[in-house]
C-alpha cells in the first residue's frame, strides 16, 4: 500500500478510537467466550481451519482474518439466540459448530464471480469429509449461499437453517463498521492501483451502500447491533473525509 494510504488508515484508526464501540461483545462476553473457547479447542473446526488456510484466495481483505471474525462472529450469534431456548450442552455446540464451518468457508471462492454461490458449491463435498450429516451439510451449504447482500435469499429447510443463515448474514455485515474504515478499505486498496482522487470520487458511493446495509440485518440479534456497527463505521467514515479533504487537498 502506498505511503499515503498508510498514512490515512492510521487516521481512520486513530478517529475510531475516539468512539465508543459497539456493545455487542460486552453485552455478550459469554456467548463471545463460548464461541471463542470452542473455535480453539473443536478438532472438527482445528481440522478445517488449517483447510481454509491453505485454499483460500486471500484478497481483497477477506482472508483468513476476515473469515475468522465471521466465524467467531456467527457463532456467538447463534448462542445468543439459542440462550433461553434451552437448547445448551451437545446440541449447542453442534449449532455453534456449524456456523463456525459456515463463516470459515464463506468466502473461499471470493475472487469468483458470483462468490456465494461458489463457495456453497465447493463447501458441500469439503464438510461431507468433517463428520457431519447431509442434512447439516444444506444448511450451511444454504447459508454461504445466502450471505450476499441485496441477492434472493433461498429458503432454508428448517428454523435451525435459517437461523445459520441469518446468523452468517449478520457476522458478515458487521465487518461493514468500523473495521471497514480500519481494515478492509485499505487491504483492498493495496490490491489496486488507486488514485487519491480516484478513491475520495468513489467515497460518497460506498458511503451509501453501507447505509444500505444497515437495513438488511436478518436475525433478532443483528437486527438490534447492526445498525449500530454500520452507523458506527458511517460516523468515522464522515469524520475520515473531512480529515482526508483537509490535509490531502
Ligand atoms: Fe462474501
Ligand atoms: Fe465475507
Amino acid at each position: 500500500m502506498n505511503s499515503v494510504y498508510t498514512r490515512i488508515r492510521i487516521l481512520a484508526v486513530e478517529i475510531a478510537s475516539c468512539y465508543p464501540p459497539v456493545t455487542f461483545y460486552a453485552d455478550y462476553m459469554d456467548q463471545v467466550d463460548y464461541s471463542l473457547d470452542l473455535f480453539m479447542t473443536d478438532p472438527v473446526i482445528g481440522r478445517l481451519r488449517r483447510h481454509v488456510a491453505e485454499n483460500i484466495e486471500n484478497d481483497f481483505g477477506h482472508g483468513m482474518a476476515h473469515s475468522i471474525k465471521v466465524a467467531l462472529d456467527a457463532g456467538t450469534l447463534v448462542a445468543v439466540e439459542m440462550h433461553g431456548r434451552e437448547v445448551e450442552g451437545p446440541d449447542l455446540a453442534h449449532r455453534v459448530r456449524m456456523a463456525h464451518c459456515a463463516g470459515l468457508l464463506h468466502d473461499i471462492r471470493r475472487k469468483h464471480a458470483d462468490h456465494a454461490a461458489q463457495g456453497a458449491l465447493y463447501a458441500g463435498p469439503v464438510l461431507e469429509d468433517y463428520g457431519f450429516d447431509g442434512a447439516d451439510v444444506a444448511d450451511i451449504c444454504v447459508a454461504i449461499g445466502n450471505h450476499e447482500a441485496f441477492k434472493t435469499v433461498a429458503e432454508c429447510r428448517s428454523e435451525a437453517g435459517a437461523l445459520l443463515s441469518d446468523c452468517l448474514y449478520d457476522a458478515d455485515k458487521f465487518r461493514m463498521g468500523p473495521e471497514n474504515f480500519t481494515h478492509t478499505v485499505w487491504e483492498m486498496l493495496s490490491y489496486a492501483d488507486v488514485p487519491l482522487t480516484r478513491f475520495m470520487a468513489l467515497y460518497p458511493k460506498g458511503m451509501a451502500f453501507l447505509d444500505r446495509i444497515r437495513h438488511t440485518f436478518r436475525s433478532p440479534t443483528g437486527k438490534i447491533y447492526g445498525p449500530r456497527f454500520i452507523d458506527l463505521g458511517l460516523a468515522i467514515g464522515k469524520d475520515l473525509h473531512e480529515c482526508i479533504r483537509s490535509e490531502f487537498f
